[in-house]
């Protein structure tokens, strides 16, 4: 796997303490009233894993699964609900945690179905973003790293399901999708 990777940009030690920092701000945050963790499947599950262990205060989380780009590095903006969540939001502080905003079409998609579900509060928690590449106006409330227009993999992101368990981010080498 190493070899289909270009270069590492996040070490494993850079985003642990990264995420570290992230728990300690949302429990100063969310001190006086909880919140739900939202980890939008598969891309956030490492990430959400290690956030909700940063976090100092009681936390409850449940998981939900949209449609991705399948076999290709783009996205279509197009979003469907592949698994719902099984807890009612609503009068929740909602904190939608995902691994990397790029488009922000999943996102807008997703705020915009959950707000409609009355939660009391909802912010967006990504371990990476891409500001480069936005299309709808989404601006992460918390954000571990700001990373240029590559392709990443490892730490929960994927190429075709791959690399998801790298523990570092690296970039992947353009060969792996250059025909897709
Ligand atoms: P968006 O709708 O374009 O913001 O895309 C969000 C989703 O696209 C993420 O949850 C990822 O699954 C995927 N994605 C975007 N950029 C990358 C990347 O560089 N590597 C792997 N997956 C990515
Ligand atoms: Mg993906």
């Amino acid at each position: 796997m190493i070899n289909d990777i270009q270069e590492i940009i996040l070490t494993p030690e850079q985003i642990r303490n990264q995420i570290k920092e992230l728990g300690l701000k949302i429990s100063s945050d969310y001190q006086s009233d909880p919140p739900l963790l939202v980890g939008i499947l598969k891309g956030a599950l490492p990430f959400l894993a290690d956030l909700m262990r940063s976090i100092t205060i009681p936390v409850i989380y449940d998981l939900m699964a949209v449609s991705s780009y399948g076999a290709s590095t783009k996205s279509t903006g197009t979003v469907r609900i592949i698994k719902d969540l099984d807890i009612v939001i609503e009068n929740r502080n909602v904190i939608i945690v995902e691994d990397i905003v790029d488009t922000g079409l999943t996102l807008q998609y997703l705020v915009e179905n959950l707000r409609s579900r009355k939660p009391k509060t909802i912010k967006v928690c990504t371990l990476l973003d891409k500001p480069s590449r936005r299309v709808a106006p989404i601006q992460p409330d918390y954000n571990g790293f700001e990373i240029p227009d590559v392709f990443v993999v490892g730490f929960g992101l994927d190429y075709a399901e791959k690399y998801r368990n790298l523990p570092y981010i690296g970039v992947l080498k353009e060969k792996i999708y250059q025909n897709t």
